[in-house]
Order: C-alpha cells, then sequence, then structure tokens
C-alpha cells in the first residue's frame, strides 16, 4: 500500500500523456506555449506501462490518462490494453474534450477504458468557439455520443465563467440529465496561464443559479473525489460541484500525478516535482519506486488556493492535467 507523508493512502494514479492540446480553452492554454515539450522527451508508453505496472503492484487502484488533451498520442487504446490485461478490475478512466472521440470511442471501450470525463463549456457553436479557441461543439457533441454509444460511463465537466457561459448552466445540466450524465461544475481555478480577464464563478453562485430553477439536496463527497454531490429534489439525477479553493477534500486527498515527461507531482497546486524519466528509461523500476515514495512523502497537506487570496497558480493545467 501507499501511504504519504500524512498518513494518507495513495492509490489514484492521473497520468497526463501530452501537454499537448487541439483546442485552446481561455481557463488553461489560450495561447499555444512557446514550445512544446519535444516529442523525443516523452515517456514512451513501453516505458509508462513499466511504472504503471509497478505502481499497481503498490497498490494503485484507479488509473486516470489526461492531458493536455491524451486522444493526441498514437496507439492510445493500445496502451490502454496493456494496463487492461495487466489488472482488469482496474477502474481506468480518461479525462478528454471529446473532440476526436467519435472515431476512436468503441475502440477505447473494447480496449478496456471503463469511464470518461468530456469537457462541455458551452452549447452554442459560438460560444463554445470563444471558449475552445476553435469550432469545436459539433465534433465534441458527436464525440459525447459515441462514448455513450460505446457503453463507456460519461461524465460532463463544465468551467463556469462570469459573462461567457454563466447562463448556460442549467442548460448544461439538463443537457447531462436527459442522458443519464452526471455533469460536474468545476470552479474556475486561476492559473498564470489562463486569459487574465476571466472570472470564475463560486460554487455558491452555481448552486444559485440551480436553485432558481430546481430545489436540491445536498448528497456529499463520496470516497476521495473532490466533487461534492447534489441531488435535484424529486427526481434521481445528480450531479457534481468540485471548489478547488476549499481545502476538505485534501484531507482525503488520494491521489499522484505524472507528466508526459516523467514528472512525479504530488499536488496539482505545487511546482515540486521529481522524475523517474532516467530510471525508467534505464530500466531501474526499483529507483523509480523510490522516487515515488519520496515524492509521497513530501506531498503537501493541501492546496493553496484561497477563498480570500486567490493565489495564481504558476503551473500549467495542460502539463498536469487538470
Ligand atoms: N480551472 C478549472 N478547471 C480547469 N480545467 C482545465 N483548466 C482549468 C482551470 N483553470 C478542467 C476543465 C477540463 C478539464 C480537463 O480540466 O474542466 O474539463
Ligand atoms: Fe486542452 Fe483541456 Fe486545456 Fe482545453 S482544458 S486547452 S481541452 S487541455
Amino acid at each position: 500500500m501507499l501511504i504519504d507523508g500524512h498518513g494518507r493512502k495513495v492509490n489514484y494514479l492521473r497520468i497526463s500523456l501530452t501537454e499537448r492540446c487541439n483546442f485552446r480553452c481561455q481557463y488553461c492554454m489560450p495561447e499555444k506555449p512557446f514550445s512544446w515539450v519535444p516529442k523525443e522527451n516523452l515517456l514512451s508508453f513501453e516505458e509508462l506501462f513499466k511504472f504503471v505496472k509497478a505502481a499497481i503492484d503498490m497498490g494503485i487502484e484507479k488509473i486516470r490518462l489526461t492531458g493536455g488533451e491524451p486522444t493526441l498520442r498514437k496507439d492510445l487504446d493500445k496502451f490502454i490494453k496493456m494496463i487492461y490485461d495487466y489488472k482488469p478490475d482496474i477502474d481506468l478512466a480518461m479525462t478528454t474534450n471529446g473532440y476526436l472521440l467519435a472515431d476512436i470511442a468503441q475502440d477505447l471501450k473494447n480496449a478496456g477504458l471503463k469511464r470518461i470525463n468530456i469537457s462541455l463549456d458551452s452549447l452554442r457553436p459560438e460560444r463554445a468557439r470563444i471558449i475552445a479557441g476553435k469550432d469545436v461543439l459539433e465534433r465534441v457533441l458527436a464525440g459525447i455520443e459515441a462514448a455513450r454509444q460505446a457503453g463507456l460511463k460519461v461524465k460532463i465537466n463544465m468551467v463556469p465563467l462570469k459573462g461567457l457561459n454563466d447562463d448556460e448552466i442549467v442548460d448544461i445540466l439538463e443537457f447531462g440529465k436527459e442522458r443519464g450524465m452526471q455533469v460536474r461544475f468545476i470552479e474556475y481555478m486561476e492559473n498564470v496561464h489562463a486569459y487574465s480577464a476571466l472570472k470564475g464563478m463560486h460554487g455558491k453562485e452555481i448552486l444559485e443559479r440551480i436553485k432558481e430553477k430546481y430545489e436540491i439536496q445536498k448528497i456529499g463527497r463520496q470516497g476521495s473525489s473532490p466533487a461534492f454531490l447534489y441531488r435535484l429534489k424529486n427526481e434521481e439525477y445528480v450531479f457534481g460541484l468540485i471548489d478547488p479553493h476549499k481545502h476538505d477534500f485534501c484531507e482525503s486527498c488520494n491521489r499522484i500525478r505524472l507528466t508526459a515527461e516523467g514528472y512525479l507531482i504530488p499536488c496539482l497546486y505545487f511546482d515540486e516535482a521529481m522524475s523517474i524519466k532516467d530510471a525508467v528509461q534505464a530500466g531501474d523500476i526499483d529507483k523509480a519506486v523510490d522516487i515515488l515514495k519520496t515524492v509521497l512523502a513530501n506531498k503537501p497537506k493541501e492546496n493553496r488556493w484561497s477563498e480570500e487570496k486567490n493565489e495564481a497558480s504558476s503551473r500549467a493545467f495542460y502539463e498536469t492535467g487538470g
């Protein structure tokens, strides 16, 4: 079992497969970075898998593939199958913008992917274009549909932003409700890479918008998820709110992140990271495991966003996978 320096059991590995993305979301990567990490600096799927196996052996039970945009990596289904074949009962999930999903959803499901979270910030084509920096809506909707048809469990992520899509909170909620997909509203996390004029919405404000139309009941957090769940009264439908400005979920944090370049990151907010790349590429998995243990021993107690100060994180979400 993997235990961090604060006694928390760590069983969830998030792997960012690439920092590259085919979108330019205002809250993440409004401009193309000055340079991408050259492809040859990324760990190959074979290299990543060596580490993944060791991590599973040590107690990782849940893996999420993120980015950047993970579907930009060639042979993604093969990587998924490698993990699935090693541990079929692993909770294997991915977060994607959905743009390339329509053609590959079934392959990913067949390879062993179980769950998928897809970003959907607007149901209006022109707004979706403004938020993502590209005309994306039609393909994203096709991707969502293909994922459902393929039998993947789908969740929808929305980041509400004042003046951009805040009047669509109920629309997106209903889009999910009609399709039996949980919507998760994510409070905008300040970071230095985002478009600086963005104004996020507080969880309270998001709930207010929903309460204008629905009565809602609190459910609570489940397991180690940062999402706080709510139910629409008199309906079965459940949605989630992720409020990174709170720290109450840090107490039960069970996650560790690995970037495409091989950096282990103990907490999304912080810049601290250690690389397993040299160890993995030298075939020294024991050393990579030692590095994992060191990173876990130093995992911070909680993130540093706060309701009052909102210090922006200098970490780019497209490197760490949000
Ligand atoms: N604030 C909140 N959520 C973000 N994401 C990316 N950047 C941010 C940010 N600055 C989330 C989006 C997307 C997922 C990949 O990460 O919800 O769906
Ligand atoms: Fe790409 Fe996701 Fe970042 Fe948007 S939020 S730019 S889709 S990595």
